[in-house]
């Protein structure tokens, strides 16, 4: 019989119950950067997921872009996660934290009128969130060559911070604009520098970050997201297939525990000019697939091999007991999206399971 998302798997050193990932998904409801009991109640009804993978965790005070994210960096954060941590593993769960750059997607606010960093000083089109609204991007500055073995410390720190934090592996966000994104792809860097220009030089600091993170904790502990399509943030690339296979066939010799594909745009549109299952081959090892996948796409993806593991987002934000729901075939709970980002437990811990929870 052929796998389906509710067969085990081995994933690194652990055993799943399921092929089923929950997404990282941003809350905004970390004040101060610090994890809640709140948020541990989030994770914690959602822990029948083969693996969580939390909302993107700022791996400096340089790196956040966003109200009300947590960072996962000062002990006080771990103190903060280390109640998410505790609550699912007590029922049973795996949770990997995801170490997050936003580099030129945030805002002089969140810096005390500094620059945000990037590549190159390229402006994004579009709005900062910020603690007083919407802002418009600023130009940001271009990360000096000197400076950059110091990105790499901080995503090595929090990797360590994160093993004290009590999870078990940490996810590399190199998908959706952010920092490592914005170095993967010419739209936005354009360094003249060994970090820019060719695909190999574009590509260097991912595998840094990787080849110093999976130095620090164990490859097994470590997975890599990635969007070769995704335009969201303002980003594009002149050959995203070359650049995403050799990204691939690169981070295989790091031999992360998985790969994580965004195969869509943020829209959920597909894009024919990259062929997901070309990266699949070159990186050889585990294929976590995500994007508008509901059951159905999810089983199918599994059964033929073209996926091991299926991630869902805002499916798993709307409905704590997704993989019961799987299971029986039961209708989904619409998400509300005004409860998105940011507020407190409306929308976040009081969506309903099948059973009334
Ligand atoms: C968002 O806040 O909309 C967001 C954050 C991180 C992502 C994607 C979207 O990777």
């Amino acid at each position: 019989m052929s796998n389906n998302l509710f067969s085990p798997v081995t994933l690194g050193q652990m055993s799943l119950a399921n092929r089923v990932a929950m997404a990282p998904m941003t809350r905004n409801r970390a004040p101060g950067g610090i994890p809640t009991a709140l948020m541990a109640e989030y994770y914690v009804q959602r822990a029948e997921a083969g693996l969580i993978i939390t909302e993107g965790a700022q791996i400096s005070d340089q790196a956040i872009g966003y109200p009300a994210t947590p960072g996962i960096h000062s002990q006080a954060q771990v103190d903060g996660w280390k109640q998410v941590t505790d609550a699912v593993h007590a029922n049973g769960g795996h949770i990997f934290v995801q170490l997050w750059h936003c580099g030129r997607v945030s805002h002089p606010d969140y810096h005390e009128g500094a620059l945000p960093v990037a590549p190159s000083a390229i402006k994004p089109a579009g709005q900062a969130f910020t603690y007083t609204g919407l802002q418009d991007f600023v130009t940001p500055r271009a990360l000096e060559f000197r400076e950059i073995p110091e990105i790499v410390e901080q995503y090595r720190h929090a990797a360590a911070m994160a093993i004290k934090a009590g999870f078990d592996g940490v996810e590399i966000h190199s998908a959706n604009g952010y920092l490592l994104d914005q170095f993967l792809r010419d739209g936005s860097n354009q360094r003249s520098d060994a970090y820019g220009g060719s695909i190999a030089n574009r590509a260097r600091l991912l595998l840094e970050v990787t080849g110093a993170v999976c130095d620090e904790i164990g490859a097994d502990k470590v997975g890599v997201r990635i969007s070769p399509v995704n335009g969201f943030n303002d980003m594009h690339d002149s050959d995203p297939q070359s650049l995403f296979n050799h990204v691939a066939t690169e981070l295989a010799k790091i031999k992360p525990a998985f790969l994580h594909v965004v195969e869509v745009s943020m829209a959920g549109e597909v894009d024919h000019a990259v062929d997901m299952q070309q990266i699949r081959q070159c990186f050889k090892g585990a294929y976590m697939a995500n994007g508008s996948y509901d059951k159905a796409r999810g089983n199918a993806a599994i059964a033929s091999g073209a996926a091991d593991m299926v991630a869902y987002g805002i499916p798993y934000l709307a409905n704590p007991d997704l993989i019961e729901r799987f299971r029986r075939n039961a209708p989904l709970n619409a998400p509300d999206m005004a409860t998105f980002y940011g507020g407190d437990a409306k929308g976040y811990t009081d969506y309903p399971t099948l059973d009334g929870g």
